[in-house]
């Protein structure tokens, strides 16, 4: 990237050092006191770090309370959900008795339980990158602190308390982090020395039949609050009559208004409707100058079309999100596994998992979602479910039959069941597998693109790098949609993901467990696992494919290319032009070029 998004602060800064050496004056340099700054080195390299707790310019008690006099009393300090197990707390500012028998048991009893960790204000459901250091235990007397949990946490209830902390992290030069669910597998929702605004009380949701805005879109509406979950979503769109759904994820727990929209959000609808990014109408977002803005297709078109799949916590806070509703439809669905586990013959199994890749590109073409999970446990592929919206059972037979008789015909042993349902309301809630938190994993992932399976010989190739990433110890979570194949083309450039989204036929998740408290050299060796092992097994199978911001190796090489393509020059326009001073962050989104997170991904800090 020639001349980042950040280059104008960085030069000021080394302006700034080198004035300081000197005793000059030097007007480019206002707002930018060095009291707001801690400077470091590592690694031979100097960097201006963000404000933490212990440095001169952590704001004092004072500023805290005044803080918290603005948000209404909503201000908390982060105690880990497992501090309860422990005698003592031991955070950054102060140590704490917080053992509680009973808290304890039901911490341990909830840790596993999504909606248990969504609730709590600062946790990441995937553990991995709060480093686990306060785990539910039974030994109290060992240590909990607060590793990579965040310091303190407005619990936002109103915009103006949103526009507080935004503003407080900017003056004070906090780590500032956006947090809905923690369902963020890329550690973005937490953050070493952080103060969040937790934006889960957003919880309004309206129904509108008679939209008519902008876009030029008339039809039915869904708005949320910037903290309303799929289900809820859903649940509200099928009690109206006749029912209506929206593009969610295959997640029901996942938020509909926070990082699912600014990634793009794929999910069960998608080959129908493309990205939830793309049934977006309008955002009120608070941007990192503190101002309440209207996004939409008139009003700040940029910044609509940026927050549309653009990168999560980039652009500014969302509160509350507009979007297209559709009909909902009769469905069918079909389960199917092939479970070779102990049978001992991979062969049988990879030629199974072959003819059902095989057909990646009939099922999208058709229509039809698919979720699997290939590996989790050895030999097995579990597909749950085949998705037909608005097929029949039958419909959806006739689809998959070519697909059977072909295992039929090689001797694949499989397990199948069908099933339809009234509404795909109806099928979500039955067919889709309820998920877990509290697990410890680095996950990355890539995508299939049809040019490359469709090739001579390319879903042999996909095959053999399937096979890299279950041998090295990872298993895949794939998601067969087409996010072109229901949207009309017009539309493709409306919102900001990657433009090869619409040729994309297999979208993959490949995770690589590893705790989070694991020694560093353990820790290290997993990154370098998935980055250069398994996801790159994949990228070379299909070259042609790209990334999925939410669902994705934090440290993706290429990340601006993979990520987005040819629209990472205009986001990274946009960022420059919403937050120039980096008030947001999160890791390999537009802009970020400069900030690194040192001394073991803790101090947030500008590169010099
Ligand atoms: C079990 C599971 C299943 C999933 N299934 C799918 C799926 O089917 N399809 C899919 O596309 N993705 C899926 N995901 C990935 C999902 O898109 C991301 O985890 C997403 O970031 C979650 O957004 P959130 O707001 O709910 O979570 P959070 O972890 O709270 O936030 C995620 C990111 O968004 C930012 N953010 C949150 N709220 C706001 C806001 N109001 N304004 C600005 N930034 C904000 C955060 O700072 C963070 O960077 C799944 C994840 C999990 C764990
Ligand atoms: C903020 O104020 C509330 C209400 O007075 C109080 O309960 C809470 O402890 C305060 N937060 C901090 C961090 O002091
Ligand atoms: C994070 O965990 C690693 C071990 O995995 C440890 O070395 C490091 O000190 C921890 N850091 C914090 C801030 O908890």
């Amino acid at each position: 990237m020639k001349g980042g998004l950040f280059s104008s602060l960085c030069s000021a800064l080394l302006l700034l050092l080198g004035q300081n050496a000197a005793g000059h004056e030097h007007g480019q340099l206002e707002g930018y006191e060095t009291s707001k700054w801690v400077l470091r080195r590592s690694a031979g390299a100097q960097y201006a770090c963000k404000c933490y707790p212990g440095d001169s310019c952590w704001p004092n008690n004072g500023q805290w309370q005044k803080l918290n006099n603005t948000v209404n009393g909503n201000l908390r300090i982060n105690i880990p959900p497992g501090a309860p197990c422990y005698n003592t707390f031991k955070g950054p500012l102060g140590d704490v008795r917080t053992y509680n028998k009973p808290e304890c048991d039901r911490v341990t009893a909830n840790f596993a339980d999504e909606q248990f960790q969504i609730e709590l204000p600062a946790a990441g459901l995937w553990t991995y990158f709060t480093n686990d250091t306060c785990r539910p235990t039974t030994t109290p007397t060992d240590t909990c602190t607060l590793g990579y949990y965040p310091v303190l946490v407005i619990k936002a209830k109103t915009t103006a308390h949103i526009q507080a902390g935004v503003k407080f992290a900017r003056d004070n030069n906090l780590r500032l982090i956006i947090r809905n669910t923690g369902h963020d597998f890329l550690g973005r929702s937490v953050g070493w020395g952080a103060l969040v605004i937790n934006t889960h009380s957003f919880q309004d949701i309206k129904v509108s039949n008679s939209y008519s805005g902008p876009s030029g879109y008339k039809g039915s509406t869904i708005t949320v609050g910037a903290g309303v979950q799929a289900f809820q979503a859903l649940k509200k769109l099928n009690a109206l009559s006749p029912p209506k759904v929206m593009v969610t994820g295959e997640c029901a727990t996942v938020g509909v208004a926070g990082g699912l929209v600014q990634g793009g959000g794929h999910g069960p609808l998608t080959s129908l409707y493309g990205f939830l990014a793309d049934t977006a109408l309008e955002f009120k977002v608070i941007t990192a100058d503190g101002a309440l803005k209207t996004a939409n297709a008139n009003t700040n078109a940029d910044l609509f079309w940026a927050l549309r799949g653009g990168g999560p916590a980039s652009f500014g806070v969302i509160v509350e999100a507009t979007y297209k509703t559709f009909d909902d439809k009769p469905s069918a669905g079909v389960l199917l596994d092939i479970n070779l586990n102990g049978a001992a013959d991979p062969a049988l199994f990879w030629e199974g998992i072959r003819i059902f890749h095989s057909y990646t590109t009939h099922f999208v073409d058709n229509g039809l979602y698919v979720y699997y999970e290939l590996g989790t446990a050895g030999q097995n592929l579990h597909v749950h479910p085949f998705v037909g919206v608005g097929k029949t059972p039958a419909e959806l037979q006739a689809v998959l039959q070519p697909f059977l008789d072909d295992l039929n015909a090689a001797g694949v042993p499989y397990t199948s069941s069908a099933a339809n349902f009234k509404t795909f309301y109806d099928l979500y809630q039955a067919q889709f597998e309820t998920e877990v938190a509290g697990n410890s994993a680095l996950t990355g992932g890539w995508t299939i693109a049809r040019e490359d399976v469709a090739a001579e010989g390319g879903n042999d190739a996909v095959i053999e790098a399937f096979k890299t990433v279950l041998g090295a110890g990872s298993f895949m979570i794939g998601h067969i949609w087409s996010a072109g194949h229901g949207l009309p083309q017009a539309e493709w450039a409306n919102s900001a993901v990657h433009p090869t989204f619409r040729q994309v036929v297999d979208k993959l998740i490949t995770i690589v467990p590893v705790s989070g408290n694991a020694p560093l050299a353990d820790k290290a060796a997993a990154q370098d696992r998935l980055t250069n092992v398994v996801d790159a097994a994949l990228r070379k199978a299909s070259p042609n494919g790209c990334a999925y911001i939410n669902e994705a190796d934090p440290y993706e090489p290429n990340w601006q290319t993979a990520f987005w393509g040819d629209n990472y020059a205009r986001l990274l326009k946009l960022r420059q032009k919403y937050d120039p001073n980096g008030v947001f962050y999160a890791v390999s989104t537009p802009g970020t070029e400069k900030w690194v997170q040192i001394e073991t991904g803790t101090r947030l800090c500008l590169k010099l």
